[in-house]
């Protein structure tokens, strides 16, 4: 059987990570986070001074692209690979809600956006991959044979974040989770370059009211039909 490239798109967090690990997992496909790339290049945004409050240096940060190096490696023991930025495993700082805060206005500079875009198709130049992000059915795999777009309302989103962020320790108010995810949105979506948009051939899914194992077989399902048309 062929293997395929599966492409998850959809608002912030839908679960869009959950359920592309688990495919992965279970297709013994490699999985790739592109939040994590642009949630990177905003950690080193935000050390080196280009962005902040009130503040956005996108030729500085352009100028400094090629000093930024991003790399993923595969951490047995969690079953998933993690972000590193400049040889530095930076998984945990680029969970943050400052990051959260940043990421957005980062992602829509057009020339972060073409850095990594460019990594993303070489990294699934083999198939055999499921990518979650923003645009991937859109622009980094127009041609992905499963294209998969999620949704869910901001409230139930936001819970599920502000719970997320609890549990990591981080003391944070659901209403300022709420005010990030509903801005991110209209950011994500209203931005010139590659907004965020249902590719026509996606599969659009709400799971609003549905349960982790529920998606996950409908999910699986989807793709074994895909795989087997290969
Ligand atoms: O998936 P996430 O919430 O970790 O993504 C963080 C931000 O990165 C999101 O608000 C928009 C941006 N992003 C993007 O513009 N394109 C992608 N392919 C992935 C993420």
């Amino acid at each position: 059987m062929g293997k395929i490239t599966i492409a998850i798109d959809g608002y912030s967090s839908t679960g869009k990570s959950t359920i592309a690990k688990q495919l992965a997992k279970a297709l013994g496909y490699i999985y790739v986070d592109t939040g994590a790339m642009y949630r990177a290049v905003t950690l080193f945004a935000m050390r080196n001074g280009f962005i902040g409050d009130d503040r956005k240096d996108v030729i500085g940060l352009v100028d400094s692209l090629e000093r930024i190096e991003l790399s993923f490696t595969y951490n047995d023991t969690l079953g998933f690979s993690e972000m590193y930025l400049n040889g530095v495993n930076v998984e945990k700082e680029i969970r943050t809600l400052e990051v959260s805060r940043f990421v957005s206005p980062v992602a829509e500079i057009e020339a972060v956006r073409l850095k990594l875009v460019a990594m993303q198709q070489i990294m699934g130049e083999k198939k055999g991959i499921v990518m979650d992000g923003r645009d991937i059915g859109t622009v980094v795999f127009p041609n992905a044979e499963l294209k998969i777009f999620m949704n869910a309302s901001p409230e139930k989103r936001a819970s599920r974040r502000y719970k997320e962020l609890l549990d990591r320790g981080e003391e944070v108010a659901y209403d300022d989770v709420l005010k990030n995810v509903q801005q991110r949105d209209d950011i994500d979506s209203s931005r010139e370059f590659s907004p965020l948009r249902k590719a026509e051939d996606a599969i659009e899914f709400d799971n609003s009211d549905m349960g982790l194992e529920e998606q996950f077989e409908r999910m699986y399902n989807f793709a074994l039909r895909v795989i087997e048309k290969q």
